[in-house]
């Protein structure tokens, strides 16, 4: 580790007095694939993407391979319906088809480690999109939105929308207590551990004074996690809290949802069970990702809130990591510290995020071009 540094370290010092230096921050890197920059024009690149059945995955495969066409790359665009054997076997056969890079979202973060073994041996560089993949020394890159900050959001709007505290950060009108019930993401996606922790971390004060309550008792991640992320999974937990704990007139406040598919099965639930009146109107609920689905619940009136994640970033930055290793450069990163897989701390490019309400969904998401007026009527 300290060698490679020195060496790096080195090669920077010589290039920096080299004729030809000009003064821009990039560094040349020892990569392998980027040894014959010249070769790699038009290369194959492989991008693998976890499931088509919610609507971001979709529009991110569409958009990385865009960008990189655009940049003149052959693409290998596959979705493996959230199963584990087939996304391995998807890895397998684009290091078979010769790809230069590997551009990946994961399933299971951790069980994609012989793969990228044999992609290592093949010198074929990898870059983790979206989730971080773990248990692997082979992850060059970590193309990412800022996890720790989109729980953070999440627990917030909760707190803005039961009136504990103000949209600018100031004490609210309400003082509770709130009766909350809290819902985490998939156990082998590392994302779902960080916006549980950027949550916890507003709302565990909250907790301890009383102000919040979670009467199922319910708050570690083990017994809050919701396999793949699945929408029916969480209307069955929904439900299930409903009748153990909610009967005789104790009502929900307050729903901590990781992701806009398990809000619409937790809506769903609650809907079954007589909320959205006037006298029983729905908790506040928050998201992930505002999929058309869940911003038109915002509009009416279900679920409270969203994170709005421009994926069309994260695929232009995972675009741009992809062609810089190629042409021998190394990525711009913002993060060396947070991201450790077990093995190694991968370099990250953190994007930033959005909380989207009823109040701003049309600066954020129609006035971005993120979404026609149309789209969400
Ligand atoms: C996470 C991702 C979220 C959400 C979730 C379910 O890894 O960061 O934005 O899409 O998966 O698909």
């Amino acid at each position: 580790m300290r060698k490679s540094r020195v060496v790096l370290a080195a090669a920077a010092a010589l290039l920096a007095l080299s004729p030809g230096a000009c003064g821009s921050s990039e560094k040349t890197v020892d990569k392998d694939a980027s040894s014959g920059a010249a070769d790699n024009a038009g290369a194959l690149i492989g991008v693998t993407m976890p499931t088509r059945a919610s609507q971001r995955w979709n529009g991110d495969g569409e958009n990385v391979k865009k960008e990189l066409e655009a940049l003149g790359y052959k693409v290998d665009l596959q979705y493996a319906e959230d199963d584990i054997p087939t996304q391995v076997n998807q890895i397998d056969s684009q290091i078979t088809k010769g790809v230069r890079v590997l551009i990946i979202a994961s399933i299971d973060g951790a069980a994609i480690t012989s793969q990228l073994q044999t992609a290592a041996d093949a010198k074929i560089p990898v870059i983790a999109y979206d989730r971080l993949i773990l248990k692997s020394p082979n992850v060059d890159y970590y193309a990412t939105f800022d996890n720790f900050k989109v729980g953070v959001q999440q627990a917030n709007s909760l707190l803005i929308g039961l009136k504990l505290v103000n949209a600018d950060g100031t004490p609210g009108t309400a003082k509770g207590p709130f009766n909350v019930e809290l819902f985490a993401g998939s156990p082998d996606d590392n994302n779902a551990t960080f916006f549980f922790n950027g949550a916890m971390s507003v709302l565990q004060p909250y907790l301890d004074k009383g102000a919040l309550k979670v009467p199922s008792g319910q708050t570690d991640f083990k017994s809050i996690a919701i396999l793949r992320w699945q929408a029916r999974e969480a209307q069955n937990r929904m439900e299930n809290l409903l009748t153990s704990t909610y009967r005789s007139g104790v009502k929900v406040d307050g729903v901590l949802s990781p992701y806009d598919g398990l809000s619409i099965g937790i809506v769903s639930a609650l809907k079954s069970s007589g909320y959205g009146t006037a006298g029983l109107p729905y908790p506040v609920i928050t998201g992930q990702d505002a999929e058309v689905t869940s911003v038109k619940s915002i509009i009416a009136g279900e679920q409270y809130s969203t994170i709005f994640k421009d994926y069309r970033d994260l695929a232009k930055t995972s675009a741009q990591m992809a062609d810089a290793i190629l042409k021998g450069r190394k990525p711009v990163t913002n993060n060396e510290k947070d991201y450790d897989n077990g093995v190694k701390v991968v370099p990250s490019m953190l994007l930033d995020t959005t909380i989207v309400n009823k109040d701003n969904y049309e600066k954020a998401l129609i006035d971005s071009g993120f979404y026609t007026q149309a789209q969400l009527r």
